[in-house]
């Protein structure tokens, strides 16, 4: 909560939407004080944006304009906007595959979060999971971080470590990850809800 007013969510995704479901359905739970105000994906058929209309939520697709990898210089301000509209306290990407540049970053200092599927500052990048495998770690996990303009560099918020196990292949570990992810998003997003968080600098603690 935030000053008795419920804290407001804005949720960014490109795909199947499950950290979403899982911050939706600690909400439902009660455990999550917060709602989602908005969902916006960079792609039309999403399946985020089916999870947040069968729920109810408010859900766009914003054309995301002429690049692969980032919001282009029309779409940057449109998704500003539908944000700053939606008066969201936090923005939280989940599976969003885009890089956020510094007018985006700048609208909302310190309040844009991601979950990435690695023990960060480890396999930052694209199929984390696979770079864990590929590279012979035991232990693996995913991390909540603050979002600066760099590649998954910022303050660290949360870690839940995942085992790599025998036999495991690509898609058993990511499953595994996203387990975790799913316990740990709502968690971390409850602990900036209800003002349990301290930044400085890099240091971060959630209590
Ligand atoms: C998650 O594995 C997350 O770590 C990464 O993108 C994936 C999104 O999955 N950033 P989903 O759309 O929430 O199921």
């Amino acid at each position: 909560m935030n000053g008795g007013k419920p804290f407001r969510l804005g949720v960014l995704g490109s795909g199947k939407g499950s950290n979403f479901v899982a911050l939706a359905d600690a909400i439902a739970a009660g455990t999550l004080p917060a709602q989602v105000a908005l969902v916006i994906s960079d792609v039309a058929d999403a399946g985020i944006l089916q999870h947040a209309r069968s729920r109810g939520i408010a859900a766009e697709f914003l054309p995301p304009g002429k690049f692969r990898t980032k919001l282009d210089e029309d779409a940057e301000p449109a998704y500003v906007r539908r944000l700053q509209e939606a008066q969201v306290d936090l923005v939280v990407l989940a599976g969003f595959m885009r890089v956020l540049k510094s007018d985006f970053l700048r609208a909302f200092p310190q309040r844009i979060i991601n979950i990435h599927p690695s023990l960060l500052p480890a396999f930052p990048g694209l199929e984390a999971w696979k770079q864990a495998l590929d590279y012979g770690v035991k232990f693996t996990g995913c991390t909540v971080h603050f979002v600066d303009d760099g590649v998954d560099s910022g303050p660290i918020l949360g870690q839940e470590v995942v085992p790599v196990l025998p036999g495991d292949t690509a898609a058993t570990l990511h499953a595994r990850i996203q387990q975790a992810e799913h316990r740990l998003y709502p968690a971390t997003v409850a602990a900036l809800a209800c003002g349990r968080v301290q930044v400085a600098g890099r240091q971060v603690v959630c209590r």
